[in-house]
């Protein structure tokens, strides 16, 4: 199969970049969309070019490190299916594929097809987390769940931090991730105890990051190789609201974004450190 790629060329954060054509003769329909970037780069390599810089890990769709844009749709056109999932088989001999980075001002461009989406890391830290004295394993059965609630709670687990959705969301708005994170403890009974003060710290942390509201468009979902479903974004919004009102006196006061009470383990070249 032949393809034409135009790829996103970009040595670095402050050099310009720009759309590159590459054309490939002999692609094989059972690629990855990522072995045809191996495949491309190997000839780069040969001829003494640099690689096509993207990321990756698992290649099996549950790490969440790849992920770009194909002809402008998040992860390209296979539903819920990660870039390094996606086969060659979803494109048709003589077509021509634009291929780009997410593109947000909170998720800033490190080279070609990597973007720095450490803002995902920070709101996690920021109260992504359920507070445990460590010590002994408890008993397993020693807090029962019942199964509708384990599935919800799963269901909202599968987000792989992708980014996709802020990639595909004209807001660039990071509140299916956000949902999803707190919904998955919000639902759990071992998630209860720290249930307001998780909204509001993780909604505070992703509108510090830069990320955009929600408008209810929808794009988030459609591109979301995990299939994480809009009710996460409703469900964070109710435990936002019941927290900012009832707690608003005790604990609106006590939420410290990560960038603010991190400082020793701030991670360097961070965007969004203030020194
Ligand atoms: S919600 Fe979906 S698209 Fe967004 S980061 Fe999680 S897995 Fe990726
Ligand atoms: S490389 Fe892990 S999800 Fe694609």
């Amino acid at each position: 199969m032949r393809l034409t790629l135009h790829v996103w060329r970009q040595q670095g954060p402050r050099t310009k970049g720009r759309l590159v054509r590459y054309q490939m003769d002999n692609v094989d329909h059972e690629m990855s969309m990522l072995e045809c970037l191996d495949v491309l780069n190997e000839e780069l390599i040969g001829k003494g070019d640099e690689p096509i810089a993207f990321e990756h890990d698992c290649r099996e769709g549950i790490c969440g490190s790849c992920g770009f844009m194909i002809n402008g749709v998040a992860h390209g056109p296979a539903r819920a299916t990660t870039v390094c999932q996606l086969t060659m088989r979803n494109f048709k001999d003589g077509d021509s594929l634009t291929i780009e980075p997410w593109r947000a001002s909170a998720f800033p461009l490190i080279k070609d097809l990597v973007v720095d989406r450490r803002s995902f890391d920070r709101i996690v830290a920021s109260g992504g987390y359920i507070s445990v004295s460590t010590g002994n394993a408890p008993d397993a059965n020693a807090i029962l769940v019942p199964k509708d609630i384990a599935d919800r709670a799963m269901d909202a687990a599968a987000c792989i931090g992708c980014g996709a959705c802020v990639a595909a969301c004209p807001n660039a708005s990071a509140a299916l991730f956000t949902g999803a994170k707190i919904s998955h403890l919000g639902v759990l009974p071992q998630g209860q105890p720290e249930r307001h003060l998780r909204a509001l710290s993780m909604v505070a942390q992703a509108n510090l990051e830069g990320f955009g509201g929600c408008t209810n468009i929808g794009e988030c979902t459609a591109v979301c190789p995990k299939e994480i479903p809009l009710e996460v974004i409703a469900r964070m919004n109710r435990d936002y609201i019941a927290a900012a009102l009832s707690q608003r006196d005790a604990e609106v006061n006590t939420i410290r974004p990560f960038t603010e009470w991190s400082t020793g383990s701030k991670l360097v070249n961070d965007p969004h450190a203030t020194s």
